[in-house]
């Protein structure tokens, strides 16, 4: 039997779609949702990124802030600007997109954006929030893959489930969630002896290394969710994840395919989160 391919795309628009009914009643109360994005410098990939959250915006039906400063700026400009967007009322949200220019401290950036209006998640005491139960902003990524466990109606209590990949961004927060869903949860990284012995353990395997095609068969156990989070690029450029999909169809029940999968849902969850601030905002 031949794997399911879970179709990202499809559940990213449902929840765009059901986000867009949120503003709109939002509106009608005489609110507004506004996110502020602000991205420093050229690097083509961030401005795709930053061009595929406005979209998203405006389609969800928020008002949209849009800050540009060159790659020269110094940290000190970031960061007044960052203070001024935690001031203003009306922005909602701040998304500072990353990687920032070497000459910036990413860590101090972040820490300097109000955790009422961290959308991102990135913010340590998101983070702390998330680890201890707290309400609080989550990752997209993370959070993203967890509407898909839940959509695709994939329970997670008492599974196996092998995280491969330890970032700040995916792979610990994951964990976290994974255990608010009480899965058991294995943390696999760079230094993980026997990974493929760790990997054919997982009812659910989600893997966050950054390696194209990495998983093949050898590392999913018959019927296994294969949840990937990868996105490289194959030996032709092509796009591709950390798991070799073709070679996995005939072990695994389901797989997130690579684009297609995670990618739409981390920006979904962006839209999730910007509407989440409010709530948290009225606390
Ligand atoms: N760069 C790559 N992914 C992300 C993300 O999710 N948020 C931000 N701010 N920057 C990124």
């Amino acid at each position: 039997m031949s794997a399911q391919i879970i179709n990202g795309k499809e559940i990213a628009a449902a929840i765009r779609a059901e986000i867009k009914e949120k503003v709109a009643a939002l509106n009608e109360q005489g609110t507004e949702v506004t996110l502020a994005v602000v991205l420093v410098g050229e690097n083509p990939a961030s401005q795709v990124y930053v061009r595929n959250k406005i979209r998203a915006c405006k389609e969800c039906g928020f008002i949209n802030r849009e800050i540009l400063l060159p790659e020269t700026a110094a940290e000190e400009e970031l960061l007044q600007k960052v203070d001024e967007l935690n001031e203003d009322p009306k922005v909602n949200g701040i998304l500072v997109q990353l990687p920032l220019p070497s000459h910036m401290d990413e860590d101090r950036v972040i820490r300097r954006i109000d955790p009422v209006k961290d959308v991102d998640g990135f913010h340590p005491q998101s983070v702390g929030a998330l680890s201890i139960g707290l309400p609080g902003f989550v990752s997209c990524t993370p959070a993203g893959i967890i509407q898909i466990l839940h959509r695709q109606g994939i329970d997670c209590d008492g599974k196996e489930c092998v995280i491969v990949g330890r970032s700040n961004i995916v792979g610990k927060p994951m964990g976290m969630l994974m255990l608010r869903e009480n899965a058991t949860v294995t943390m696999a990284h760079s230094h993980t002896k026997n990974l493929k012995e760790v990997c054919r353990r997982a009812d659910i395997l989600i893997t966050a290394i950054g390696k194209p095609k990495f998983f093949n068969h050898e590392y999913i156990k018959d019927g296994a969710v294969v949840i990937d989070c990868g996105i490289n690029r194959d030996e032709n450029g092509k796009l591709c994840g950390d798991v070799d999909t073709e070679d996995i169809l005939e072990k695994a029940k389901a797989v997130t395919p690579v684009p297609g999968g995670v990618g739409p849902m981390t920006i979904a969850m962006l839209m999730y989160n910007c509407v989440d601030a409010i709530r948290l905002q009225r606390r």
